[in-house]
């Protein structure tokens, strides 16, 4: 058994997965050819292709990574002709059933069984309320949703949990409606939908806690560049953190300032992270990030810190565990409900492989530093975040054990794995 690897060198991630689903969506109802590079060429960003090559938009990709969108305009996309399936993606789902709601024609959507188990009524209540007619299973609550849109009214609308994908649903909506659509969420969460659209001519505008969107008529194609995705990047990052000899940049990944909580918390544990080479790209802000690690002590998330980095709560536990103390992380029950419930398998997994751990309703602990021992199989639940950060806990803690099933990581970010071996080598 050994300690942590030393990492050091350079190495780029694949696309963003939430800007590169909203680039494929926006540009499907732009009026003109989108041009999107960089999009991540992965299973939830392709579902989200397939929905809009359904609703009669054509897309070609030039390379895998590089698409033109033929947009329709706002009222050109044209009723599916079978079952849309989003697979295992949320994003899909839900932020496509915001376009859904708004089309005068009968949209079936679904997915996988992890997505069939995930709560809709987040963004079925407040459509509904706008005036679509939305079904879905078990009481309107689960997919397959069964939407038929059109004759939209503006609301104003307070989000009972933060979500951007809800945000962005009744944003979308709020295009198509009579009167402007207003969201105020609890907290802060991702933005890329309001700076994308702004880009894209429609009016958009924040005050507070609340955004508002006016009717449109038209919007402009893009040209993007998709930048990297930071939730990726988190697994290097995380690695690089745990052991004070190893530097690694990350090159090109967004730091849109709502997705960088991890970075604030590595800090606060020790680790010393930079920007280097600060740009703009599609009206989102990119950097390299220079990670170098430390000896890492424990903290505490506070529960306004979790919408900033939601999706890295597993990587994080990789950290935590090797960080002196008890780390809490608390205000995350919407980590039970993504695409497994992370809580529950995050501690299971841990405890098996002898880290201290436990579970709050909504929440986490973690105590370090531990002494990762063998174990049995351990349990990715077929989501792809767990997966990966398994694979980058047995390379943390310097003990082989098997994760059976890793090609969820495909999700998000195919070739996870080689990268990981070639920067732990
Ligand atoms: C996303 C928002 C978050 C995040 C998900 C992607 C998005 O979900 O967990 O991976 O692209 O808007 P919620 O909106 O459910 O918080």
């Amino acid at each position: 058994m050994s300690g942590p690897p030393i990492l050091r060198g350079e190495v780029s991630v694949p696309g963003d997965k939430s800007i590169s689903h909203r680039a494929a969506m926006f540009s499907a109802i732009a009026t003109g050819t989108g041009r999107v590079r960089g999009f991540l060429h992965a299973e939830d960003t392709l579902r989200t292709v397939s929905m809009v090559r359904s609703l009669g938009v054509r897309v070609e990709a030039v390379s895998p990574t590089e698409l033109r969108i033929g947009g329709q305009g706002m009222r050109g996309l044209s009723e599916p002709p079978d079952v849309i399936d989003a697979g295992n993606s949320g994003t899909t789902i839900r932020i496509g059933s915001g376009i859904l709601a708004a089309q005068p024609f009968l949209s079936v959507i679904t997915g996988d069984p992890y997505l069939r188990r995930r709560p809709m009524a987040r963004v079925i209540r407040p459509l509904v309320r706008m005036g679509a007619k939305i079904l879905a299973r078990d009481g309107d609550r689960l997919p397959p949703l069964c939407i038929r849109g059109g004759g939209l009214r503006g609301i104003r609308y307070e989000m009972p949990v933060a979500s951007a994908q809800v945000k962005s649903a009744l944003l979308l909506a709020g295009l198509y409606a009579d009167a402007p659509v207003t969201v105020m969420e609890p907290l802060p969460t991702r933005d890329h939908t309001e700076r994308m659209l702004g880009a894209m001519g429609a009016d958009i505008a924040r005050e507070g806690n609340a955004v508002t969107v006016r009717p449109a008529e038209r919007l402009s194609p893009l040209d993007v560049a998709v930048p990297g995705d930071i939730s990726s990047a988190a697994f290097f990052l995380v690695l690089a953190s745990v052991h004070p000899m190893s530097e690694i940049t990350v090159r090109g990944v967004g730091v849109n300032p709502h997705r960088t909580g991890l970075l604030a918390v590595l800090r606060r544990m020790g680790a010393d992270l930079r920007y280097a080479d600060e740009r703009s790209e599609g009206g989102e802000p990119v950097a390299d990030i220079v990670a170098r690690g430390g000896e890492l002590v424990a903290v505490r998330v506070d529960p306004g810190e979790i919408p900033g980095l939601v999706d890295e709560v597993p990587a994080l536990c990789v950290a935590a565990a090797f960080a002196r103390g008890r780390t809490e992380v608390r205000g995350a029950a919407e980590l039970r409900v993504k695409e497994s419930d992370r809580i529950s398998a995050i501690v299971s997994n841990l405890a098996a492989l002898g880290v201290a751990c436990g579970e709050y309703p909504d929440g986490l602990w973690v105590e370090g530093p531990a002494a990762i021992r063998p174990c049995g199989p351990l349990d990715s639940r077929g989501d792809h975040r767990i997966a990966m950060a398994l694979l980058a806990m047995g390379k943390a803690g310097g003990v082989p054990f098997d994760v059976p099933d890793t090609a969820c990581i495909d999700t998000s970010f195919p070739g996870f794995q080689p990268l990981l071996e070639r920067l732990t080598r």
